[in-house]
């Protein structure tokens, strides 16, 4: 089971015309024609419609919708409806509602507030899923199924709490384990029955805040816990999807870098990835990059869909700024670039009323074409058109991988020490960025992924070591790859226990180091770090956390500048087999971590065409056919012209570029190349 079938890049985005008059629902859909919108994702929210008593279900008006839009000619994403429950169920059954950190007990209201262990949200969330799937599974315009909504957030009932007794037997098996996985003789923690182990919680002083705890065992399993606790809700009602619909491909909105869910656990699960993209701010293009690698990762390189983006405003923020001309073009190409085989908006026309009614919208509240908004989206449908199926299933020829891991990102943060100001996605971020900034192809994979094509595998934070990785680190080195890994790395195993061995742990043969202490600082501390020598020497800044190092064999990159440990090693490089291991021993600076990252990248060819040029974006995909797609993303406000490496069709305007000639990009202009060979 993969990815949707669709002949073109599926085009549209969440409609809920429950929400307005059926006399606009004719509106709605000339003014889909008229930007060539050909998806709908319906029923996202319909619980209290489809279900509106217990024993009482009526389709009536979802019918009407789905028969509407397949007689349109739409394509179907059809949801199950359970990212909300309905008053009724609340009222009737307390139990469904969440309790919250603090052990309050959640009233009805808000979205995504079902305990994921309750078995009545269980059995009624299933059972719709269930009736659903039944009714329109053989609509031919369903092309595919959307379970819930945004997976996310924590229970901390007592009905969750008997989930997490129960998934601790599983994992540890007896209290023996359990306790010696914990490390429990501290603080006489020592658990002799099942039954005294709580969820972390605001009243049994185990967390001392949302970041760290005081109890790291119980914190990071219950991370684990509520991640797959939701992931069986998933996995349920997906089941119950495939009573009726045993091929239909089945997905869920994930939100790209979100802690509380382990995106890796649940990727086997979903036939296809599909993730919702609302970047912070519009400086934010090498992180929405990173993101959608990311997504593309979970299904081993797989095609992911794009399923929620704004087309102008969102409206859950503080201050919610608009797209600039452009810019919602410009980042939808780049979903198309990344691996997405859909680009799809919320929301298509805009709620009248309650949270999100300044949402921004294809069809805004006038139903007006002539917007700046509307003419942008229509614009970027016919360019989509003009694509066609060039881009379907196509992939990306990554040289380079960036591990990502849930278990280090939470290992590390809910850590006491060494450093709270040490953020996991934040050290990411900047070695993304480096290979961003150099217009590297690259894979975002788990620690899991067969590392075995791989030239260059970046491990920043790599904070837990599970499993036979370190050995496939090796592996990648021995063969002429290099590893890249940073300070805070190969400290602990998967039970969050310390290596009884020297800093990094069973990296340290790799990266031919060791560390013998490790000194965090506030952000005002700089310590400079010099890289290189001779000509091509640099001074760069370094914070938040230094380790020192006393190298095992490996050569000195860079030295700290400053302090009792300056002219010691801050970073390293260590021949190993054919191959190197790079060692990053403090949080550099962007310049620094670049540096870095162009050193490492120097000894294999897998540079982007422009590496120089910045904020020129490229990545390639190849088609099933073998066809080469390379995608230039211009993210300045200013033009930017480059020499043609190749020739090729340009398949959004049909222009021909030869090799050698001037490539000119606007300001946030897009170049899809279809390159000769
Ligand atoms: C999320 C949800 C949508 C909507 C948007 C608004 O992605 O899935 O229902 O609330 O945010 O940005
Ligand atoms: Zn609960």
């Amino acid at each position: 089971m993969s990815l949707p079938v669709t002949a073109k890049v599926p085009f549209g985005g969440d409609y809920n015309p429950e929400q307005w008059p059926e006399d606009v629902w004719k509106q709605d859909h000339r003014l889909f024609d008229s930007a060539r919108i050909d998806l709908v994702t319906l029923g996202v929210f319909d619980w209290a419609l489809t279900q509106p008593a217990e024993d009482v279900y009526d389709f009536s008006l979802l019918d009407r919708i789905v028969e509407r839009a397949a007689a349109e000619g739409r394509g179907i994403c059809l949801a199950t409806g359970t990212g909300a429950h309905p008053a009724w169920l609340a009222t009737a059954y307390p139990e469904v509602t969440r309790t919250d950190f603090e052990g309050r007990k959640r009233r009805f209201g808000q979205r995504h507030n079902s305990c994921p262990s309750s078995p009545v949200y269980r059995r009624l969330s299933v059972e719709l899923a269930r009736r659903v799937a039944r009714r329109y599974a053989d609509t031919p315009a369903v092309v595919a199924w959307h379970v819930g909504n945004e997976y996310g957030g924590a229970c901390y009932c007592e009905l969750c709490a008997a989930g997490f007794r129960v998934w601790l037997r599983n994992r540890y098996g007896t209290l023996d384990d359990l306790n010696a996985a914990w490390y429990t003789t501290f603080w006489s923690h020592t658990f002799t029955d099942w039954d005294q182990i709580e969820p972390p919680s605001a009243l049994t002083e185990h967390w001392r805040g949302p970041d760290h705890t005081a109890f790291q065992g119980i914190t990071l399993d219950y991370l684990r816990f509520s991640s797959d606790a939701m992931l069986t809700n998933f996995h349920d009602e997906k089941a119950a999807i495939r009573e009726s619909s045993p091929t239909l491909p089945v997905t869920t909105n994930f939100m790209g870098m979100y802690r509380p869910i382990d995106y890796h656990r649940w990727a086997a699960h979903l036939d296809f990835a599909s993730w919702d993209n609302y970047p912070p701010d519009d400086e934010s293009a090498a992180r929405m990059a990173l993101t959608h690698d990311l997504m593309r990762g979970l299904k081993g390189g797989q095609p992911f869909w794009l399923m929620e983006q704004s087309p102008g405003v969102t409206a859950c923020r503080d201050v919610n700024p608009l797209k600039r001309p452009g810019l919602m073009r410009l980042w939808s190409w780049q979903a198309v670039a990344h691996g997405a085989d859909a680009v799809l908006f919320f929301q298509l026309r805009a709620s009248r009323g309650a949270s999100e009614k300044y949402h921004g919208a294809v069809i805004g509240h006038a139903g007006r074409s002539d917007t700046r908004v509307f003419r942008e989206v229509a614009e970027l449908g016919a360019e989509l058109d003009r694509l066609g199926s060039a881009s379907l299933g196509a992939r990306t020829p990554a040289r380079v991988a960036l591990l990502f891991d849930w278990d280090s990102w939470w290992a590390l943060e809910i850590s006491d020490g060494p450093s709270r100001l040490v953020r996991y996605q934040e050290v990411v971020l900047a070695y993304h960025r480096a290979l961003w900034d150099a217009g590297v192809d690259l894979d975002v994979v788990a620690v899991t992924a067969d590392l075995s094509g791989y030239d260059v595998v970046v491990a920043p934070a790599l904070h837990m070591l599970k499993g036979d990785l370190p050995q496939r680190l090796e592996d990648v080195a021995a063969r002429g790859g290099s590893v890249l890994t940073t300070y805070l790395s190969g400290r602990v195993d998967e039970n969050d226990q310390a290596f009884l061995m020297d800093v990094p742990g069973p990296l340290g043969q790799l990266m031919g180091v060791r560390v013998d202490e490790w000194d965090a600082r506030g952000p005002e501390v700089v310590n400079p770090v010099r890289l290189g020598d001779g000509a091509g020497q640099v001074d760069v800044e370094a914070r938040l956390l230094f380790e020192l190092v006393i190298p095992q064999g490996a050569q000195v990159v860079g030295t700290y500048q400053a302090d009792f440990y300056a002219g010691t090693p801050a970073v390293t490089r260590n021949s190993f087999g054919d191959g190197d291991g790079w060692y990053v021993a403090a949080g550099l600076d962007q310049e620094g971590v670049s540096w870095v990252v162009r050193q490492v990248l120097a000894r294999h060819d897998v540079l982007g065409p422009y590496p120089d040029v910045a904020d020129l974006e490229s990545a390639v995909r190849v088609a099933p056919d073998g066809s080469r797609l390379l995608f230039l993303l211009n993210h300045r406000a200013d033009p930017v012209e480059v020499t043609a490496r190749r020739g090729g069709v340009d398949l959004l305007t049909g222009d021909r570029t030869v090799t050698g000639s001037t490539v000119r990009l606007p300001a946030y202009g897009v170049v899809v190349l279809k390159e000769d060979w």
